[in-house]
């Protein structure tokens, strides 16, 4: 994430998941209406068979509404823009009183949708299911002039909301992505200046979220960004943006708390998931990421500010082709601490820097090196294998000058380079942990115990 705005924290309560909340309602329908196929097994044997469910049980669900964009003036001839025909399906079914309220966007259609943002909260929970497509409008010249550049479909103020569906969501990215002030093909996809470029999906100040089963593509800048949200699920989701493409992250979050991230693949022009401050008990588990700049913990700490992130694990995951595996990144002259970060059962293939902390976090030329950081500490890596890119060592933890990094393990690690027999030394800087086992390459450069400079240190709180 290299150009974050950022928001006030929310006030966020802490609710179930609504694929939970579904589930019980439908179990307890079940038993009123005997619909079920796990519940009342007697029921098929001494009553008529029922017809079989329309995809999904919320469909013959009496208190579930209906909301097929199309009954709302939706044409999905993938020219005509059907923003309004979205806006009347969404405030209708947001209003109504059932529990469950189902917009759909049919399956073989595509719908062009401008910038919106779908506020709630709404009366029941809001399921919007794609089986169709979903289009941005194509780039910038297509962008209505008074629509914000920074996100296209927002989802806002909701309070048990499910994006689900088989079908996609294209960002349309190609013509944002060839901008002037974007790095152009082939550079290292560092983009220096800024220059705004939306965000495919964003939930903002949400609680009881699921995401389950879309493809979304093409995103012109994030993939998909929560931002002051809590009990967040994704589930089984493909993100696919070309490795060139500029700061198309798949999965950023900040002030995102009680997330999961499983079963999901990820190839983009950035970092597959990126976790920023604000964030804790995040577990990201079954990923496949790659070609991509890996998963990453940061950028914290721009502009000396404090940045908190917390009790996060990364597991069971393949990270390939990709400029960086797992990576913990802080600018210098910040405050707070990442602690309590677990990366367990990694495969790499072919990643250049698969482990790397660096505290050194710098855009420019120009950052001058500070007497502050964002202190990193209690990072657990264990069973982390497979091959690097030869083009950098396969372990670097920068860490800094005045706040080191602590408490770091390595456990189970080998990793091999992907060509040749050349073999990097780990590099280390101001790093204290240790090893529980051997590693390969063998690791001898971490430092044992507490650093000195750590006791007069004040950390900032978090
Ligand atoms: C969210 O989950 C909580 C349980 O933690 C539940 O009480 C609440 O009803 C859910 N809210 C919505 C809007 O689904
Ligand atoms: C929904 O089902 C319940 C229980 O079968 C019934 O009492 C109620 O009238 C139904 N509501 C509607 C709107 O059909
Ligand atoms: C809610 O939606 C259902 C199903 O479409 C409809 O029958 C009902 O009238 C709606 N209720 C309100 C209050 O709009
Ligand atoms: C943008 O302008 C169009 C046409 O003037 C108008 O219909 C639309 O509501 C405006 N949108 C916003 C977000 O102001
Ligand atoms: C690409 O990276 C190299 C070295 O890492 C650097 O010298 C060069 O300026 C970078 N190019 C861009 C466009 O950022
Ligand atoms: C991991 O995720 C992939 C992609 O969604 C899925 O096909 C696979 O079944 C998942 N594996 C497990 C063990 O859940
Ligand atoms: C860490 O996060 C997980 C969810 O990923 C949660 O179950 C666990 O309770 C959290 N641990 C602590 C110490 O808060
Ligand atoms: C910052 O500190 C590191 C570690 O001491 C050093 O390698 C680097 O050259 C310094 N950078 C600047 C700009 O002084
Ligand atoms: C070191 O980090 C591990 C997690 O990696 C944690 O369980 C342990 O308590 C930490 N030790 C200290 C002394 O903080």
């Amino acid at each position: 994430m290299k150009h974050s705005y950022i928001l006030p924290v929310a006030f966020c309560v802490v609710f179930l998941t609504l694929s939970l909340l579904v589930q019980a309602r439908h179990h307890h329908s079940h038993k009123k209406h005997k619909h079920s196929h796990s519940h009342s097994h007697k029921s098929y044997e001494t009553s008529p068979p029922q017809p079989p469910p329309l995809h999904d049980d919320y469909y013959n669900n009496n208190a579930s509404g209906i909301f097929d964009v199309r009954s709302f003036g939706a044409i999905g001839d993938g020219i005509e823009d059907d923003t309004e025909s979205f806006k009347m399906a969404w405030d209708t079914a947001c209003q109504n009183g059932s529990d469950v309220n189902v917009i759909l966007v049919p399956q073989g259609f595509s719908f062009v949708i401008q910038s919106t943002i779908f506020t709630g909260p709404c009366q029941g929970d809001l399921i919007f299911k794609v089986d169709g497509t979903v289009l941005a409008p194509d780039g910038p010249e297509s962008w209505p002039k008074n629509n914000s550049r920074r996100q296209w479909l927002v989802f806002y103020r909701m309070k048990g909301m499910s994006l689900e569906g088989s079908g996609s969501i294209d960002g349309r990215g190609q013509k944002w992505w060839d901008l002037p002030c974007k790095p152009h093909k082939g550079s290292n996809g560092t983009a220096l200046g800024t220059c705004d470029s939306p965000i495919a999906i964003r939930f903002f100040m949400s609680s009881n979220l699921t995401v389950k089963g879309l493809k979304v593509k093409n995103s012109p800048q994030f993939n998909f960004r929560f931002d002051a949200c809590n009990n967040v699920h994704i589930e089984s989701i493909y993100i696919t943006a070309p490795k060139i493409s500029p700061n198309t992250d798949g999965i950023h979050l900040e002030y995102a708390n009680d997330v999961k991230i499983y079963n999901s693949v990820i190839s983009n022009g950035d970092d597959c998931v990126s976790i920023g401050t604000g964030s804790y008990d995040v577990d990201i588990k079954n990923i496949t990421c790659g070609p991509s700049h890996g998963i990453s913990i940061g950028s914290l700490g721009n502009h000396n500010t404090k940045a908190c992130v917390s009790n996060i694990t990364v597991r069971d995951s393949i990270i390939k082709m990709s400029d960086n595996g797992i990576r913990i990144k802080t600018w210098q002259g910040g405050s707070g601490s990442v602690s309590g970060v677990t990366f367990n059962n990694i495969h790499m293939i072919s990643v250049r820097n698969p482990i790397i902390i660096d505290q050194y976090y710098c855009l420019t030329k120009d950052c001058t090196n500070k007497t502050s950081a964002v202190s990193v500490s209690n990072i657990l890596y264990t069973n982390i294998k497979g091959t690097y890119d030869i083009k950098s060592p396969p372990m670097h933890f920068a860490c800094s000058d005045s706040v080191p990094c602590t408490n770091i393990t390595l456990s189970e690690i080998e990793l091999l380079p992907s060509q040749g027999d050349i073999v990097h030394d780990p590099f280390c800087w101001n790093a204290y942990g240790d090893l529980e086992t051997l590693t390969i390459p063998p690791v001898s450069c971490l430092l044992e115990g507490i650093p000195q400079s750590l006791l007069d240190y004040d950390i900032g709180h978090c």
